[in-house]
């Protein structure tokens, strides 16, 4: 079926450039707002497949329509995969970036093992059926902050193969190598095919 817009369930109008500017205009990118959902949408899943999911369900189920949703973790080897789908609110509900960055540097003090990966999911619902876009880039925690661009943990994260944090590149740089560049790229590959 051909189409002409879909909905990205997301609050975040930075994530809907970034996904309209990919798309070249060919297919429109609804907000939330766009379709009057206020409500803040369900996340109970233990993964992040399953977060992803279960937001896109959700919109779909409620406002009959084709959609798809993302969610990001950092799963960080010497902490069992921690904080991963708690992301988040990894420092509690506030969901504060800088108590989110202070928590996971204190958890790693003396840690010599440094890996850790971004993950994202995208689950895109098209006339009921769903299909899941991955993206994931390995790389390091770093011991002290660096940077002042991006968000998130991004200024404690060294993408392997770089001496400079996620929060030291350009947004445009950052997205060719990201987790959720990634899987934005295999979404939008997806969409064009349906054009
Ligand atoms: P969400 O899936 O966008 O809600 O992201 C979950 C949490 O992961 C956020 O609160 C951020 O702290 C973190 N996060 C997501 N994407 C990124 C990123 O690209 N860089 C750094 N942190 C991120």
């Amino acid at each position: 079926m051909l189409m002409h817009s879909i909905v990205f369930a997301t609050g975040n109008s930075n994530k809907i450039a970034e996904v309209s500017q990919l798309l070249d205009g060919k297919i429109d990118i609804q907000s939330l707002g766009d379709i009057g959902c206020e409500e803040t949408l369900p996340e109970t899943s233990a993964t992040i497949a399953g977060n992803a999911s279960e937001k896109a369900w959700y919109v779909h189920k409620n406002y009959k329509v084709n959609c798809f949703s993302e969610d990001t973790g950092l799963e960080v080897e010497a902490l069992n995969g921690e904080p991963g789908v708690y992301s988040a609110r990894y420092a509690g509900p506030a969901h504060d970036d800088e108590a989110n960055m202070s928590l996971l540097l204190a958890n790693m003090k003396g840690e010599e093992d440094r890996r850790a990966r971004f993950h994202t999911v995208i689950a895109l619902i098209i006339d009921g059926k769903e299909h899941q876009f991955e993206g994931v880039v390995e790389g390091q925690i770093i011991h002290h902050k660096k940077g002042n661009q991006g968000f998130g943990y991004d200024p404690i994260f060294m993408p392997d193969g770089y001496n400079r944090t996620f929060a030291q590149m350009s947004s445009e740089e950052k997205s060719s190598i990201s987790h959720r560049g990634q899987a934005v790229q295999k979404l939008v590959a997806f969409l064009k095919g349906k054009v």
